[in-house]
């Protein structure tokens, strides 16, 4: 199974990507969890661009993204709320047409900043992702258990990003 990691900060040092790196050694033989490089290279959204003539650059975004399975987005806070060079990626994913019921697992790695998961979470639901909220952990990278939350955070997403969860009937009523 391929999923797509996507982080929000683009810093050396990166606290965040130092969480999607962890979950990459995590990862259970036959899934492969891909760091996407090219968030902050990713031109500004524009509407008549994207209706015109999609960069190569989105274009390979939006085929990387459609080709995995889940996403795992890492994001900080900045000021309250998602950093721009993130919050500009993900617009170009608004338009994409496989982007809805997309799974989604997030990772908090600080677990005082609340509001930018929240407005992560409100940007996410306008979109139509599939958040799983088993899925979604927050993380002190400096504790013992950061790699064991993390494993089982994963662990809940690839459950939930099977073929079969997606299609999966409610079970029927007791009684
Ligand atoms: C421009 C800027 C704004 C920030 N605003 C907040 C904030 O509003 N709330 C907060 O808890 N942390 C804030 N921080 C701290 C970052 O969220 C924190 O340093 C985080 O670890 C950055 O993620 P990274 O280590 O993956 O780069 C801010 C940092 C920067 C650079």
């Amino acid at each position: 199974m391929n999923l797509l990691a996507l982080s929000g900060s683009l810093r050396d040092g990166s606290f965040n990507i130092m969480a999607l790196r962890a979950l990459q050694t995590l990862a259970p033989e036959g899934v492969a969890l891909v760091l996407f490089e090219g968030t902050g290279t990713l031109p500004h959204f524009n509407l008549d661009v994207e209706m015109h003539a999609l960069p190569d650059m989105v274009a390979d975004f939006r085929r990387q993204v459609a080709e995995a399975a889940g996403l795992v987005i890492a994001c900080p806070e900045y000021a309250h709320s998602i950093p721009g060079t993130f919050k500009n990626a993900l617009d170009w994913l608004v338009g994409m047409p496989d982007f809805p019921g997309k799974p989604v697992m997030l990772i908090n790695t600080a677990p005082r900043a609340s509001h930018a998961q929240a407005a992560l979470r409100e940007v996410l639901a306008t979109m139509s992702a599939r958040l799983v909220p088993e899925a979604c952990v927050t993380v002190d990278l400096r504790e013992p258990d950061a790699p064991e939350r993390l494993q089982a955070g994963l662990a809940a997403f690839l459950r939930a990003c099977a073929p079969s969860a997606a299609q999966a009937p409610a079970p029927a009523p007791l009684g």
